[in-house]
């Protein structure tokens, strides 16, 4: 049974929910599912806005079919051609094989290196601002490379202020019956998920981002339509300004993570004393994770949100604990910068964690590394406190600062 929905008069939502999905892109845990988003205009023209994962296939389909009638598919606008959203290509070219795809030159390189050989006379490839009629609705192509891959771009209808915007504005999280943003609390429910799609799926690339987002300001946009989550027609400057400082990987908030690694408990106890010392300093927005059992994308996701980070690791092979590693490793290839960090190690012997963890702070761009650093012999001793008071200190004065 098909089911899409209204977002204007001439436009609709006819993508699908996929429950079943346990790791987005194989890596990212899913908690509440995703949505691929696919938008169908009925103009004089019948206009599709990218496909849906295989997934969803079926349910796709079966929405586009429906909301035809028997009418002919006349164009099909390819934003970003990842599989999420270009894998049922195939089954439109089969159910309506004269439909002219516009997209970008790069994009039809890229489907063809995933298999989906197009027929040159069935592309209209298209760049930055050049314009299409389908009737009423006039759209106009706005170049997005690397938000998120090279081929994106996102497309601006004119006539109802529509802007098709790729995976920019994503999130993870389903749909559930609902499609507006504003027809959920998002703030409640989906901002995290939110935070999490942006810092993990697009984070790299925050100067391409805010060059979307500078081309965006030009445009008197009303809808935006992204290709997962709700769609957003109210409040959309709250989202853009989100979207403003984690794409130059400002703070939302300031607050501290403190993520430590832990193997017989040493580590733990010294970040959680770190917390409680910074409570009774007044400063209580404070969140400890533990690397081991805490998704990275989920650490990630908290580095975008907070102003100060705190790395507690134990030494493991001579080296950093696996986890938090891994965790250094995700934030280097994310490009995370401007935070203040603090810094702490435990070992029984060759401690090397603080080390290691300062030298991995280095690569990354304007990072200020706290004094001093608290180093844990094995487990907390009467003179770990001493340390621990100095490192709280120096936390709250900046924290507050
Ligand atoms: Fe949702 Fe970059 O694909």
């Amino acid at each position: 049974m098909y089911q899409y929905r209204n977002v204007t008069d001439d436009i609709f939502w006819v993508g699908g929910n996929d429950r079943r999905l346990a790791l987005f892109e194989n890596v990212h845990p899913l908690h509440h599912g995703v949505s691929y988003n696919s938008y169908l205009l009925l103009d004089e023209k019948t206009v599709l806005f990218d496909t849906a994962d295989w997934a969803v296939g079926r349910q796709f389909i079966e929405n586009v079919t429906a909301l035809l009638n028997g009418r002919d598919l006349d164009y099909l606008v390819l934003n970003h051609v990842e599989p999420d959203h270009a894998a049922s290509l195939e089954e439109v070219l089969l159910r309506w094989p004269q439909v002219k795809l516009i997209t970008t030159a790069k994009a039809v390189q890229f489907l063809g290196q995933f298999g989906f050989h197009i027929s040159p006379d069935q592309v209209d490839a298209v760049k930055e601002g050049d314009e299409r009629s389908f009737g009423k609705h006039t759209v106009t192509f706005v170049s997005a490379p690397m938000v998120h891959w090279p081929e994106v771009m996102v497309t601006f209808d004119k006539t109802e202020g529509v802007l098709f915007s790729a995976d920019a504005f994503g999130t993870f999280r389903s749909l559930d019956g609902k499609l507006f943003a504003d027809e959920f609390d998002f703030e409640r429910d989906f901002l995290d998920e939110a935070r999490r799609y942006y810092a993990n799926i697009v984070g790299k690339f925050g100067p391409q981002v805010q060059a979307l987002l500078k081309k965006a300001s030009g445009l008197d946009i009303k809808y935006i339509c992204p290709l997962h989550g709700p769609v957003w027609r109210r409040d959309i400057g709250w989202f853009i300004d989100k979207y403003a400082h984690w794409s130059a990987y400002e703070p939302e908030e300031t607050g501290l993570l403190v993520a430590y690694s832990s193997m017989y408990g040493g580590t733990e106890a010294a970040a959680e004393l770190l917390c409680a010392k910074l409570a009774q300093r007044g400063v209580t927005n404070t969140h400890l994770r533990d690397v081991s059992t805490t998704h990275v994308s989920e650490l990630i996701s908290d580095v975008f949100k907070y102003s100060h980070l705190a790395l507690a690791s134990v030494t493991y092979n001579l080296g950093l604990f696996p986890p938090m590693h891994a965790f250094l490793e995700d934030m280097k290839a994310l490009n995370v910068q401007k935070r203040t960090c603090a810094v702490l190690e435990n070992g029984s012997w060759a401690i090397r964690a603080g080390a290691l963890t300062r030298e991995s702070l280095a690569q990354l761009k304007e990072m200020t590394v706290l004094e001093p650093s608290v180093t844990v012999t094995s487990a907390l001793s009467r003179d770990s406190g001493a340390d621990l008071d100095a490192l709280a200190d120096a936390l709250a004065a900046s924290l507050k600062a």
